[in-house]
């Protein structure tokens, strides 16, 4: 089989990556071989795709430079990482949206330049976007993850983070005060490859698509 017609995927790993696995199952495209253990390159059994299993933050990197032709990822993940490759289809799971949210104690706190609030947030490109448009002048403190921690030990006024039930902002005395963005999962596909591998890649697109269309019916 030609380079030009085997497709390297990035999954991110976690649950993303499972939802993504049983869609190619249902669309009849090659998934990774069983057995993985710990190993982060995979061959699918016929040898037609290679996956990657990338920290999710990571994707869109490995596709815009082109590492992989294809990836899965959160929108939310995508347009904070400011990267530039093609969103064909927008993948029915990952629904969430990023909110800003304060503790259940101040949910008023005037969101003004003077207010001058402490945000904590994996997403500060994002969130500081969202505080530009609105002309308030806040300080963004950047985190890895636990970010509902911040206001509960005095680091922050405020959070910017995924919701996705409620539940641990609800845990943590937070509630949603802004909506900033809806997210799902969306495929992703590097440019170049897009026109180098032609073939391969909108024979993966269609497949996904028709998958997509069954299971919404
Ligand atoms: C995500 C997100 C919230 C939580 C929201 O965290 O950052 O913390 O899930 O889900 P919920 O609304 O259903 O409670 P994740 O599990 O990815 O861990 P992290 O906070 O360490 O990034």
């Amino acid at each position: 089989m030609s380079d030009a017609a085997i497709l390297t995927l990035a999954l991110p790993k976690g649950r993303l990556a499972d939802q993504s696995i049983r869609l190619m199952a249902a669309a009849g495209l090659p998934q990774p071989g069983r057995n993985a253990g710990r190993r982060l390159v995979l061959a699918s059994d016929d040898g037609q795709m290679r996956f990657i299993l990338a920290k999710p933050v990571d994707v869109p990197t490995y596709v815009e430079y082109g590492a992989a032709d294809v990836g899965v990822c959160g929108l939310d993940t995508l347009r904070e990482s400011r990267r530039y490759v093609y969103e064909p289809l927008l993948l029915p799971f990952g629904h969430c949206r990023l909110s800003l949210a304060a503790p259940v104690t101040r949910p008023d706190l005037p969101l003004r330049y003077e207010s001058q609030p402490r945000v904590a947030t994996k997403y500060p490109n994002l969130t500081a976007d969202f505080f530009r448009a609105r002309g308030v002048n806040a300080e963004i403190i950047a985190l890895n993850g636990s970010v509902e921690l911040g206001p509960l030990v005095g680091l922050a006024d405020l959070i910017v983070d995924l919701v996705e039930t409620g539940d641990t902002l609800r845990e943590n005395g937070l509630t949603e005060i802004r909506t900033i963005m809806h997210s799902q999962a969306v495929l992703i596909v590097n440019r170049a490859a897009y026109h180098l591998k032609a073939a391969a890649v909108h024979n993966l697109i269609d497949a996904l698509r028709t998958a997509v269309e069954n299971a919404a019916r």
